[in-house]
């Protein structure tokens, strides 16, 4: 990474065919935000102090994603074209010398190599420009690369522009350039808009240095696919699947086992250790963390999960904000939410929902429970259908239940509530007085025999 290099990214633009009341940059693919892609990217040749987005279409929201980043931002308030765009930041950006590399907000799948190998042939060619091009099969909508004799770039035409001839060339604009920063600032306040948009095209550029007697080079690249540019759903949802296929291989090769990796989806920001297993439609989100020799059983859904080595969630779990520590289980079907902890080895079964519970560590709740907002010891044993009541209809309470204790199935445990270590609750009790250590409570209805009752009544 060169600190000589100075990154803008275009994200202002609304995105009209989107169809959405959201800034096209904020969508989502492959678990990023569009423009969060971008930025990935441009962290490959420029520090964050150099990269700004171009803000405008809902500056806020883009500009919280941006900083979020680490990046800083400008705005452009109104969109007059993609020249103008770079224009706005001219106060911050003109002082800064070396590279700039100009790339789009909509892009996603622009890898960080290949804006290095852009900055790299800027550096050693010595041309004013180099543009980042593709050949493809239909190249209609985009400006086209119109070379000489000598295959240097004469002119960017654009589609609308562009003659019989000039619409026959195969070889399309990125849209992402690195430019001589010096000879851009020199020469930037030259595009005029003088076009049936009345657009500041940047692509202007390239023909406004070669009137100046520079050169401006075009580097190609072979896959064209990287360049895709998403203007609707459509393009958005084949972006998605190219980085999901991309994070899952990128797993694969590092030792994880996936099965039926094109049913699986994993996002970008994902860690996953070696010789785990994840099965077939499991969704893995947001900033999961997953250790070795973990299990993910199928339909399993994890966001923001944090997954100790040997620790297992088998099928059709949900986990989000919540910990499994090592060779804890989880599910089938079940339900870890809002800082849920499973501690070492402890067991979670089916149909057991925790919410902000820490459950310690070898302690088991294998069936059908609700234990929110409680405290869990070790060794604990919750039967099956125990609920705590944390909910008043105003607050929320507390549930401790100390190391070892025995809760009898079908409990119901009244916050806030303590049943101290070692304490049993009988089964089918309502709880509402603190069990001591060592005690047995029981909260139900004596049992009745009414003996020859049946007899009496006929
Ligand atoms: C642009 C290029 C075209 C290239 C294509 C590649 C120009 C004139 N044309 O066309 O040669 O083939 O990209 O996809 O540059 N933006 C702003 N402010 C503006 C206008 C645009 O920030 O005033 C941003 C948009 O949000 C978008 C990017 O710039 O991220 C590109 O703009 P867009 O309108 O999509 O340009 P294209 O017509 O696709
Ligand atoms: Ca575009």
């Amino acid at each position: 990474m060169s600190s000589d290099v100075t990154v803008v990214i275009l994200a202002a633009g609304q995105g009209t065919r989107m169809k959405s009341r959201m800034a096209k940059v904020l969508h989502r693919a492959g678990g990023r935000a569009l423009v969060e892609h971008a930025i990935v990217a441009a962290l490959g040749v420029a520090p964050p102090e150099r990269i700004f987005v171009v803000v405008g279409h809902q500056a806020e929201a883009v500009r919280e994603v941006a900083e979020a980043a680490g990046v800083r931002t400008f705005e452009q308030k109104e969109q007059l074209g993609t020249g103008h765009a770079v224009l706005c930041g001219e106060s911050m950006l003109a002082g800064l010398g070396g590279q700039l590399v100009v790339t789009v907000g909509d892009c996603p799948l622009i890898r960080p190599e290949t804006l290095q190998v852009l900055a790299e042939r800027q550096r050693k060619s010595g041309a004013a420009a180099v543009v980042l091009t593709a050949d493809v099969p239909d190249s209609t909508g985009y400006g086209r690369i119109i070379r000489d004799q000598n295959g240097a770039v004469e002119a960017i035409v654009e589609h609308k522009a562009a003659t019989e001839a000039q619409r026959a060339v195969k070889e399309i604009n990125s849209g992402i350039y690195c430019f001589d920063a010096g000879e851009f600032w020199r020469h930037v306040r030259l595009i005029r808009p003088d076009n049936p948009a009345n657009e500041y095209y940047l692509t202007d550029m390239i023909g406004i240095l070669n009137g100046a007697g520079l050169r401006v080079a075009a580097t190609k690249i072979s896959d064209a696919g990287e360049l895709l540019g998403i203007n609707d759903r459509v393009q958005l949802a084949e972006a998605d699947r190219i980085l999901r296929d991309r994070k899952t291989r990128e797993l694969m090769l590092s030792g994880v086992t996936i099965e039926s990796p094109e049913t699986v989806a994993i996002d970008a920001d994902v860690q996953i250790g070696m010789d785990t297993v994840i099965g077939p439609f499991a969704r893995i989100l947001g900033d999961t963390v997953i250790g070795e020799n973990c299990r993910i059983g199928a339909y399993c859904i994890l966001h923001d999960a944090a997954l100790e080595n040997g620790a297992e969630v088998f099928a059709f779990s949900m986990v989000s904000s919540s910990r499994l520590a090592a060779n804890a289980h989880a599910g089938p079907y079940a339900r870890l939410r809002m800082g849920a902890e499973v501690g070492e080895g402890a067991h979670v079964g089916n149909f057991v929902e925790l919410k902000n519970t820490r459950m310690g560590a070898g302690s088991k709740s294998m069936h059908l429970a609700y234990l929110g907002d409680s405290q869990i010891g070790s060794k604990v044993n919750v039967g099956a259908g125990t609920i705590t009541c944390n909910y008043d209809g105003k607050k929320k309470h507390r549930t401790n239940i100390g190391d070892g204790a025995f809760i009898g199935s079908n409990s119901t445990l009244v916050a806030p509530i303590e049943v101290e270590g070692g304490a049993y609750v009988g089964a089918g009790s309502v709880i509402t007085h603190k069990v001591p250590a060592g005690s047995l409570a029981l909260g139900r209805a004596r049992q009745v025999v009414k003996a020859g009752w049946k007899k009496k009544e006929a």
